[in-house]
């Protein structure tokens, strides 16, 4: 059965964990929904971890757009769901609900996510049919107003902050809520407050699920790796040892050797096809 909105309130009452993982393009799409994964999450993250900026701030619709295409394409059975870059959802309702169906009829996409607390946009969306995950405590696109990538709801007053925004955007419709960065105890009062699956990012156990940025669960990075984020592979030290090797051999004349080579066939004269009948020289 495919996965879709139901399935992160039927794993919820059934307390089965939802796992959600990112990715920005077909191939590492295919991979995670070959692995299992119950979501996609097309993240803006993509800002940081594929295309090296400091923050997630400079991306785009168009790039969003591009990466949710590229995953949809990927993803055979796992929900896609497509992170609204900054800018494209704060700015007015009306444009908010025109670049949010853009992820629906453009890019294939079963649902987007929106950081921070704005019920009346969420519920307007829910109500037009596009499902929302939200997205409370550390929001990355706030960063600058945040001081900083920080734990958030540490204190009384901010953690009382975080459960209503979180109540408020459950009332409204979200199917989900993403919780980034906040401690164990208050992602565990969210996730027992509200009917939406929590999804938790540095936010301990008690969460519906997890979602992990694909870069770093597969060591596929070269910068900081936050705490939270646990590494199951060495895609980077694997990726830089082969591609050494390939330079090494083709310095020594290693590659290629005759098994990747094309020979003409015998007494063919220098115009010869290959034998899968492509013209080499085309190539
Ligand atoms: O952009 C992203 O990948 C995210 C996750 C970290 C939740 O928002």
């Amino acid at each position: 059965m495919p996965t879709s909105v139901l399935t992160f309130s039927e794993k919820k009452q059934r307390h089965e964990k939802i796992v959600v993982i990112t990715a920005y393009d077909a191939l590492t799409a295919a991979l995670v929904n070959g692995a299992g994964v119950d979501a996609i999450l097309v993240g803006d993250s993509a800002g940081m971890v594929f295309a090296g900026h400091d923050t997630t701030l400079p991306v785009t619709m168009d790039e969003m757009l591009y990466h949710t295409r590229s995953v949809v394409r990927g993803a055979r059975s796992a929900f896609v769901i497509a992170d609204m870059p900054f800018l494209s959802y704060q700015c007015g309702h009306d444009e908010a609900v025109r670049n949010a169906g853009r992820f629906l009829k453009e890019a294939g996409a079963q649902a987007v996510k929106l950081e921070g607390s704005d019920p009346g946009l969420v519920a307007r969306l829910v109500g037009i049919g596009i499902p929302v995950m939200g997205h409370l405590g550390l929001t990355p696109q706030s960063v600058h107003a945040l001081g900083g990538f920080r734990a958030q709801g540490k204190t009384m007053e901010s953690a009382a902050r975080l459960i209503e925004q979180a109540k408020a955007l459950d009332i409204a419709g979200c199917f989900s809520i993403v919780l980034e960065c906040v401690p164990t105890s208050l992602a565990a009062r969210v996730t027992e407050t509200v009917r939406a699956a929590t999804i938790g990012i540095g936010a301990g156990v008690a969460c519906d699920g997890q979602v992990s940025v694909v870069n770093d669960l597969l060591g596929l990075s070269t910068g900081y790796v936050p705490r939270h984020a646990k590494r199951y592979a060495d895609f980077y030290n694997e990726g830089l040892a082969a591609v050494r090797s390939y330079v090494e051999e083709v310095r020594s004349g290693a590659f290629p050797s005759a098994e990747h080579s094309i020979e003409a066939p015998q007494g063919s004269g220098r115009t010869a096809t290959s034998t899968s009948g492509i013209d080499p020289t085309s190539r």
